[in-house]
């Protein structure tokens, strides 16, 4: 590979744009880096680029009078806008898909059409749009579907329905606008049952490299009760697999992008494939057009890469070049967040222990809301606040680490799942 030096930016502000940033830091060919619009975490290892992160003309012109040779896309509000198209028009390397393949997050008729003619194996379905026919087609199924807005709904447009009367208020809930023009369209959707399960895999459009298996925890509380948020915890890799079940999620992902190519698209980028593990195999339940938060967070640190090396190969064509391997280790994270999340919660209070936290073997602490104090202090600024990550050499080290970790760090109204994990180490009938 080559080895001169690259200068990027990196858009997001969350612990997964914290993760990609560290990991990018690390390679040798790694230049100057920015950030828009970062964090407290990521000032410490960049600068701010003034560019607003959804709109393609000022992330590409700006990258282009900076001399920037890599734009690293982390949300998925930018590539469904475009900005990957805008930077690549300059003749800029981009990590992340185009508009045209970022569908596979931004609509899920399309993601929907695709696996259908790619012959991937997910939930029936029918699309809708008025509230009327979608009604009458749930009073048919006269049993549990799950109803989701069509287009980006900041993870809350799925409603899944154990009857016909929550399905009913779901589509309601899609139709009268509580998801903005994402709920226009929208699918009702067979409930499928069994452990759920991500991957997520780097792909330049032909050649795909599965990186590891990851579960989330969505609810707010311990035992998966309370609202959903944006995640609590996760884990990698997912210790329940079956034989085949890891092969076949990897064989429906590539039948994916292959698809997409038959169809003159080229989807480059990191393609998130969530699963459930069905007693038929594994179905696709969605797929996200870029590195799951937090996800990523557990995913990346157990990674052998020069992240730098595989970002540009997946732009140009040529991943199957680039050496990518893993250890036998394993990730647990735990998220710290502020009180009353994903409701209302305060904002600016002080965090200590961060350094005596990454100070313990094995722990590294991503940042997602926080910001820089202008003593230099660190702030609490959103409602997840820090990532605590931990690797070891076996589930429980890396769990217990973890917890340790974040009994080392203190704010105002630090919150916490206590059962991150718990249920992998249970077995496969609780995940
Ligand atoms: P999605 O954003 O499509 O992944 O949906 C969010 C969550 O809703 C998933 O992680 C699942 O827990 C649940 N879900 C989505 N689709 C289905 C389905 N067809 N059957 C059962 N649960 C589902
Ligand atoms: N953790 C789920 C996501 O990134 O969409």
């Amino acid at each position: 590979m080559a080895n001169d030096k690259v200068d990027i930016l990196l858009l997001g502000a969350g612990g997964r744009e914290h993760a990609l940033l560290m990991k990018l830091a690390e390679s040798p060919r790694a230049g100057k880096l920015y950030v828009a619009p970062g964090n407290g975490g990521m000032m410490q290892l960049a600068e701010l680029a003034p560019v607003n992160q959804d709109d393609p003309d000022s992330v590409a012109s700006w990258a282009e009078s900076n001399g920037i040779g890599l734009v690293v896309i982390g949300p998925e509000a930018p590539l469904v806008a475009g900005v990957a198209d805008a930077v690549r028009a300059k003749g800029i390397p981009c990590f992340g898909p185009n508009a045209d393949a970022a569908q596979m997050e931004g609509s899920k008729k399309f993601a929907k059409e695709v696996m259908a003619r790619a012959g991937a194996p997910t939930a029936s379905y029918r699309s809708f749009t008025d509230e009327e026919s979608a009604v009458a087609y749930v009073r048919e199924l006269a049993g549990p579907c799950v109803v989701k807005a069509d287009g980006l709904a900041a993870g809350k447009g799925v409603i899944v329905a154990s009857n016909t009367d929550e399905a009913i208020a779901g589509l309601h809930e899609c139709f009268g606008g509580a998801f903005g023009a994402a709920g226009n369209l929208v699918v009702v959707e067979e409930m499928l049952e069994g452990p759920e399960c991500s991957l997520l895999a780097l792909t330049d459009g032909t050649t795909l490299v599965p990186l590891a298996t990851s579960q989330d925890h969505k609810r707010a509380l311990d035992g998966d009760l309370g609202p959903n948020t944006g995640g609590m915890g996760v884990y990698s890799p997912v210790p329940i697999l079956l034989d085949g079940e890891l092969d076949a999620m990897v064989r429906i992902m590539q039948s994916v992008v292959d698809q997409l190519r038959a169809d003159g698209i080229t989807y480059s980028g990191c393609l998130y494939g969530g699963f459930m593990l069905t007693k038929d195999g594994p179905k696709v339940l969605e797929f996200n057009a870029r590195f799951g938060d937090p996800e990523t967070q557990v995913v990346l640190p157990r990674m052998q890469a020069d992240l730098i090396d595989a970002f540009i190969a997946c732009d140009n064509g040529t991943l199957a070049d680039v050496p990518i391997s893993w250890g036998d280790d394993w990730a647990v994270s735990v998220v710290l967040t502020s009180a009353g999340y994903p409701g209302s919660y305060e904002k600016g209070k002080v965090i200590t222990g961060i350094d005596a936290a990454e100070a313990m073997e094995g722990v590294t602490v991503y940042h997602a809301g926080t910001a820089l104090g202008a003593d230099g202090s660190i702030l609490t600024a959103g409602g997840r606040v820090l990532d605590v990550t931990a690797v070891a050499e076996t589930f429980e080290l890396a769990r217990e680490r973890a917890y340790a970790a974040c009994d080392l760090i203190s704010f105002e109204g630090k919150t916490y799942r206590t059962d991150i994990g718990l249920k992998a180490i249970l077995g496969r009938e609780n995940l």
